[in-house]
């Protein structure tokens, strides 16, 4: 097993990834000071094949387990689930002192970590993410928050948690799909910050997506490590921590404009991080080498690298205009200057639609 640290003062938190940890749930809840009523969020999917053994490892070690399902779906991001957490927690008559466990992938993590934020005005919250989306990316740094019909996660709260636990077991159930989607932000990883984590992706990709346990280890805690670094630098996003969205802008609206039903969210941004190699090679910050490699990798992961022939390119841009990193008629574009380095660039619509066709 091996532990991490998310540095940020007083809201501090560990990180233990190791296989079958969810047994040993209870102790770390413990650990982390939680003691009385835990409401365990998750949907039918992930209750099905996880929920009653947490449930008997919290109740052993003296937690009053209230589970509550959501409906499945990122359709169900949104307030009225959020109703459904509330009802239940007034419901029980849960206090500051109860806490959350979020069981389940991205959208239970920021659903469960939203409701901790408000709920009494904030409670802990404890994230078991079961994707490798979640384990990589949305479980670290305390975004939480849900949809509203006029677009995604605009309503939310930067809340941490006071626990990841990361269990690799459990992505021997997860649809081979869902655990490319999830590489998406690996190779993200590797391309923003860590060469050799890229490097190691490029030579044993197809282990890892055969479920290697020492590999899917080491690329684990490898991102949260990136990731709880960034985090640290800044929690909130004022600048710095925008070099998550590598890849991001394009992804972003490509979901937007294909419904968010033609892609995962990380086939999106397997796209988006192919365009963003290349708008960065086309403005001069990287070489073709690296741009081949980028594109390379992600196709190896079996992520798609290009944009349906049926996207209108004006339609993509027009969605990334309205994007809230958007700003003075230019686009704010984290740019790949190397493998292992990022800056930003402010650019027009005309130079990246100039890419996008690449
Ligand atoms: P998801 O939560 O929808 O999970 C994907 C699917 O996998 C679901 O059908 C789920 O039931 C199933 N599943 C989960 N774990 C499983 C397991 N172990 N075995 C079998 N099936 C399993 O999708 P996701 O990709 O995990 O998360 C996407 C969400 O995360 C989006 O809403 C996105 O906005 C959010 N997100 C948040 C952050 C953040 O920093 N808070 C970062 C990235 C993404
Ligand atoms: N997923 C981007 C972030 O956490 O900032």
């Amino acid at each position: 097993m091996e532990t991490l640290r998310v540095d940020l003062g007083e809201r501090s938190y560990p990180i233990h990834i190791g296989e079958g940890i969810l047994s040993l749930a209870g102790e770390f809840l413990q650990q982390a000071g939680l003691r009385g009523k835990v409401a365990v969020v998750t949907n039918p999917t992930v209750a099905q094949l996880y929920l009653d053994p947490l449930h008997e490892v919290l109740t052993r070690s003296g937690f009053a387990v209230t589970p509550i399902l959501l409906p499945e779906g990122e359709e169900h991001k949104d307030l009225k689930s959020l109703s459904v957490i509330y009802d239940r927690l007034i419901g029980e008559r849960f206090e500051r002192k109860s806490s959350i466990l979020a069981l389940g992938g991205g959208v239970i993590g920021d659903l469960a970590g939203f409701a901790a934020a408000t709920y009494l005005r904030g409670v802990p919250y404890v994230q078991v993410p079961t994707t490798l989306l979640a384990q990589v990316d949305s479980s670290v740094g305390g975004k939480t928050g849900v949809n509203h019909h006029e677009g995604k996660n605009l309503i939310g709260a930067f809340y941490q948690p006071k626990l990841v636990l990361i269990d690799i077991a459990v992505l021997n159930t997860l649809p081979r799909r869902e655990l490319v989607a999830g590489l998406a932000e690996v190779i993200k990883y590797g391309i923003i910050d860590d060469p050799a984590l890229f490097g190691l992706l490029e030579k044993e990709m197809q282990k890892i997506i055969g479920l290697d346990r020492e590999l899917l280890a080491r690329i684990i805690a490898t991102s949260c490590a990136i990731k709880a670094r960034v985090v640290e630098k800044d929690e909130r996003e004022e600048e710095y921590r925008a070099v998550l969205n590598f890849g991001h802008t394009v992804g972003h609206a490509l979901e937007a404009v294909t419904g968010y039903t033609g892609f995962l969210h990380g086939e999106a941004v397997g796209v988006g991080m192919v365009k963003a190699a290349a708008i960065s090679m086309q403005q001069g910050f990287c070489d073709e080498k690296d741009f081949a490699r980028v594109r390379k990798l992600v196709e190896k992961a079996g992520l798609p690298v290009g944009i349906p022939s049926d996207v209108r390119m004006q339609d993509l841009i027009q969605s990334m205009e309205v994007d809230k990193k958007s700003g003075g008629g230019k686009i704010k574009f984290v740019i790949c200057a190397g493998i292992g380095k990022t800056r930003f660039h402010w650019l027009t619509p005309g130079e990246i639609l100039g890419a996008l066709g690449a």
